[in-house]
Order: structure tokens, then C-alpha cells, then sequence
């Protein structure tokens, strides 16, 4: 099957319900106290919140505002990150994971604020989080997170049903949590910034940062010095770090359906897998139910098309589906300990800040790195910064066995899908294939479109040089190391990559 023939119109809800941005390329040099790059939820919060303190800013995205992962969430605000509090307090004690909890409660709360002081008219609303096992073997668990979650004080309860019209064996319910659209909330967020006198620069790409004082922001388009720079570009662009080696990039697919009856009320996710999460959101055709289903490894999955319809399927085993509108597919960074990175870039750091690894749940984690960071940078004390320290020490333990998986079934995955073919393929593909091929000791990503014109690029990653794997679903060659993403053409559509794909041929 091909990607055409899949329900629902291929775009994010948020985006498609929402105006384009055209803010402008940056044109000549200029001087902020921070700039920020990447204009996701973290950065564009970041932002907001540094302007909110008297600082100048400026926003510096790459492509368009908000049609990254953020313009492809599923936008639940909660501090129920499907079960991470016992982890959390094994992992960091008590204290810590009291910590973290809280200042993911202050993020839906600062959301709910600053939409309402400023008028932003963005469905927020607040609901119930489940995290649901359908398997009596994983009612323990749900229990044990459920009482340790209270322990913290968070507004936590165990429950034996929900309202979803699926049975299920128990859960782990948050009270008084929230969902939104997010595009609305953050182009609320951009408005703001710029009314306030910040900058936000599109199509304006960043290739290098020389920290220093001032820092050097450099980008495609001239240069930026800035006393402070943030970077919040999704996968950090940067090697120094080494996050390339502690973050793990998962994409799973959305489905925008449309189902007989009422909706059930409250946000959901399971703890089985395959993962399915649910929630709904108003439309200008009433209740749409936002599913959320499948998670594989960026660019370890060649049946990309199947994990949509595998989607489908659980979605209407599960609902009575009256139609599909959208679907979407998405990815975001995995952590070691389930504990974002947010603050020095390195040890050394002293101006360079990072917001990253979020885990699937951006929304709170995004705010959660505003405040943090402008606390950082205005030199305020704050509690929260040992707990997303990007550098603490619980982790280091770790990180060698996280690397050696992860480089072992990259390499065992690319040398899956090269397959030794010569120049000679290309004449036999059908429009629509795509092959990774070898010439003159070259690797060379080939793509015949629909039209049967031919597209070759190298097919080594301008990352760090892992062989491009190709996305049916998406049309795209995905990187299985660190997700990095390039359409047909060589351009990135996803970081950590900052430089094209170089077009060859064959
Ligand atoms: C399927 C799915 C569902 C999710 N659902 C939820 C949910 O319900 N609740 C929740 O809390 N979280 C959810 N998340 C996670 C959440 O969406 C993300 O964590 C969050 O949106 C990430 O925001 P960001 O600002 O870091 O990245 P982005 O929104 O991707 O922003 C980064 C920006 O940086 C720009 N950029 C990259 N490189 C450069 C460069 N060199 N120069 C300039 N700009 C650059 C990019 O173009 C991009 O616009 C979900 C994730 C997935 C995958
Ligand atoms: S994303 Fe790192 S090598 Fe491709």
C-alpha cells in the first residue's frame, strides 16, 4: 500500500486549523541580551518568559515557527508521564522526585495563566490524565505509582474504571490536568514576544554558536551577538555534550478520528505496548478524538505505513469510528532516567543553555525549561535546576550500556537495509521505490517519485555519517542514529543535522 491511500488528510490538526507564520528571515546583524534558538514550546516559552523579565530576545528558527514536534504533539499538559514517580524516587530520592512533580504541576498552571491574562483563546480546559494497564499482572504497579505519586503530593488516586468504552484492569488518575492547542497557545506566545519588542527570525538556520562574551550566533544569514544563548531546537545541534550519546528519538503516528456517540472525558495512555493514547479536542465538527499509537526507533522501522494502519485498527477495535480527518507522525527524544535536560550545555558552560529529552511529554517539560532557564540566566537560585541538571551524576552509570545498545542496533539496522546493490537497480525501480545503493564505493539515497522522476542524494548523514534509511509513510530518509530526517530533495526536516544531503548521481 502506498502512503496516498491511508485515511485522513495528511497534515497535523493543529497546523491545518491554524494561520501560517511569516515572520521574517534574519537580514543584518544584531545585538540581544539572549537568543533563542529553535521556535518550539520550549523556545518560544523561553522566550516569552526571558522578555516577560526586561531581557531583549530573539527567536531564530530554521524552517517555520511551530511545525516541528510541536505542531505535531497531542498537547496534553500533565505531570503524569505514563508511570515515572517510583522510578523517580529510586532513582533520585524522594526529594527530588518531589521536586520534579512539582514544577510540572506549576506548568500547567502557568499555561492556564498566561493564556488567561493575555486573552489567548486556546481550548485549554481541564481534565483527568489515566495512565490504564489492561493486564491484571500490572495492577501492582499501577497501585505502587499511584500511593507513591500521592506520597509527593501530587493529585494522584488508583482507580478500577475510567470513562473510556474499553475495559480496563486499573489506572493511575491525576485530577485537574489540562489539554490545549497548542499552535494557538504559542502563536499567542510569538505575538507577545514580538509586541514586546523580542525578534523572531524565520528561515534563519543556526550552523554555529562561539560561546564566549559575548557569544557569536551564527547562522545563514549574518550573525548574532548575544550574552546568552539558548538552545531548544528539539535534538540539540551542538556535539559537545555528547547528547548524541543519551538520547534516544521515538516516532509514533496520530490519527484526528471522528466516532459515533459521546467522547469519553479525560486524557489516556496505556502502559502496554503497543502504546495508545487518547484524547479529545473541540473542532469545528464537534469532539475529535486525538489517538496516539506505535513507537519505533527513528529510521529502525521500514513498515512505517503499517504503523498507521495498526493505529487504525486499535482505534477501531476500540471506538466506533464514524470517519478520520488526520493523521500525523512525530518524534520526540528519550532520556536515560525519563528526566529531561534543561540547563548548561556542558559543565563548562557559561552562556550556552540546552532544553531537550522530554520523553513525550514536551507540553509541561517545555514551560517547566522557561522558567528554569530564565531563572538560570537572571542568576536566580532555583531548585528545580539539580533536578534537570543535563550533566547530574545518577545518570552517568548508564550511559555506557544506553550507548553500546544504541550504536549495536543502529549498525545492525543499516547493514539490514544495504544491501550491496549497484547503479544497475535504478532503472528497475518503480515509481514511488526507494533504495540505498552502492557506486564506486559511494552510498547513494535513490528515490523514484510518483512521476517517475529520479532523485539521488548521498545517503551518509550530515550528522555524524550513518547511512539514511527511507520513510515510506513520510517520503523522507530517516537517520537510525540519532533522527535526524531529509526529504527526496537532501533538506532537513529534522535535527540534529544542521547541512543538507548532498544531491549526487548515478
Ligand atoms: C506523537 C507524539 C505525541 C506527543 N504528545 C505529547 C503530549 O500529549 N503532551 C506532551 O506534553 N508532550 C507530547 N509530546 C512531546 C512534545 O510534543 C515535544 O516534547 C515538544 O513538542 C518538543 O518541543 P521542542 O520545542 O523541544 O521541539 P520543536 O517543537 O521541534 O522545536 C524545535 C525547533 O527548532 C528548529 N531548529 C532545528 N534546528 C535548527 C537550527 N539549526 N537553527 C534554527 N532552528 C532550528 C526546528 O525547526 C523546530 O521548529 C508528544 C510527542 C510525540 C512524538
Ligand atoms: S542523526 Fe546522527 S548520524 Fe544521522
Amino acid at each position: 500500500m502506498s502512503g496516498e491511500n491511508l485515511p485522513g488528510k495528511h497534515v497535523s490538526f493543529w497546523i491545518a486549523s491554524t494561520p501560517k507564520t511569516d515572520f521574517p528571515r534574519l537580514k543584518a546583524g544584531l545585538e540581544v541580551d539572549v537568543a533563542v534558538i529553535g521556535g518550539g514550546i520550549a523556545g518560544l516559552a523561553t522566550a516569552y518568559f526571558l522578555k516577560e523579565a526586561g531581557k531583549k530576545v530573539a527567536v531564530l528558527e530554521s524552517r517555520r515557527i511551530l511545525e516541528g514536534v510541536t505542531g505535531h504533539t497531542t498537547a496534553k499538559i500533565t505531570s503524569l508521564h505514563t508511570l515515572i514517580y517510583q522510578n523517580l524516587v529510586d532513582l533520585f530520592g524522594k526529594e527530588k522526585a518531589k521536586l520534579f512533580g512539582e514544577s510540572q504541576q506549576t506548568a500547567i498552571d502557568k499555561i492556564e495563566e498566561i493564556s488567561r491574562k493575555n486573552n489567548i483563546s486556546c481550548d485549554f480546559k481541564r481534565a483527568a490524565a489515566y495512565t490504564y494497564t489492561q493486564t491484571a499482572e500490572k495492577v501492582n504497579k499501577i497501585k505502587g505509582e499511584a500511593e507513591t505519586a500521592k506520597n509527593l503530593g501530587l493529585p494522584a488516586s488508583f482507580v478500577e474504571t475510567s470513562p473510556l468504552p474499553y475495559p480496563i484492569k486499573g489506572a493511575v488518575r491525576f485530577d485537574n490536568q489540562a489539554h490545549f492547542h497548542p499552535r494557538k497557545f504559542l502563536l499567542g506566545l510569538a505575538n507577545l514576544i514580538q509586541s514586546g519588542g523580542g525578534k523572531i527570525f524565520e528561515q534563519t538556520k543556526v550552523t554555529e554558536v562561539k560561546e564566549g562574551e559575548p557569544c557569536l550566533v551564527v547562522t545563514e544569514r549574518g550573525e548574532i551577538r548575544a550574552k546568552d544563548v539558548v538552545v531548544a531546537t528539539h535534538y540539540p545541534i551542538f556535539n559537545e555534550g555528547g547528547y548524541f550519546t543519551r538520547l534516544n528519538p521515538l516516532r509514533s503516528y496520530v490519527l484526528g478520528v471522528y466516532i459515533n456517540g459521546p467522547v469519553p472525558e479525560g486524557m489516556f495512555i496505556n502502559t502496554e505496548t503497543p502504546l495508545f493514547s487518547v484524547r479529545s479536542q473541540p473542532t469545528e465538527k464537534g469532539q475529535m478524538l486525538i489517538i496516539t499509537g506505535q513507537e519505533h526507533k527513528t529510521g529502525q522501522e521500514n513498515n512505517t505505513i503499517g504503523c498507521y494502519e495498526e493505529t487504525e485498527k486499535l482505534t477501531r477495535d476500540r471506538f466506533s469510528v464514524s470517519s478520520i480527518a488526520y493523521r500525523w507522525s512525530t518524534q520526540d527524544n528519550y532520556t536515560i532516567d525519563g528526566v529531561p535536560y534543561i540547563g548548561k550545555y556542558t559543565p563548562g558552560s557559561q552562556h550556552l543553555y540546552v532544553a531537550t529529552g522530554f520523553n513525550g511529554w514536551g507540553m509541561a517539560s517545555g514551560i517547566v525549561s522557561a522558567v528554569l532557564l530564565t531563572d538560570l540566566i537572571l542568576g536566580k537560585e532555583t531548585p528545580w535546576a539539580s533536578v534537570y541538571d543535563p550533566v547530574r551524576l545518577e545518570q552517568v552509570k548508564g550511559v555506557k550500556n544506553f550507548l553500546l545498545t544504541n550504536v549495536d542496533v543502529a549498525q545492525k539496522f543499516i547493514s539490514s537495509y544495504l544491501s550491496g546493490q549497484g547503479k544497475e537497480v535504478v532503472p528497475k525501480m518503480k515509481n514511488g521505490e526507494a533504495k540505498v545503493i552502492k557506486v564506486n564505493g559511494q552510498k547513494l539515497a535513490v528515490y523514484k517519485d510518483e512521476e517517475g522522476k529520479i532523485h539521488v542524494l548521498s545517503a551518509k548523514c550530515t550528522h555524524l555519517g550513518c547511512l539514511v534509511n527511507w520513510n515510506k509513510a513520510e517520503k523522507s530518509w530517516d537517520c537510525p542514529c540519532h533522527g535526524s530526517r531529509f526529504s527526496p530533495e537532501g533538506e532537513i526536516l529534522h535535527d540534529p543535522a544542521i547541512y543538507p544531503l548532498p544531491k549526487k548521481e548515478v
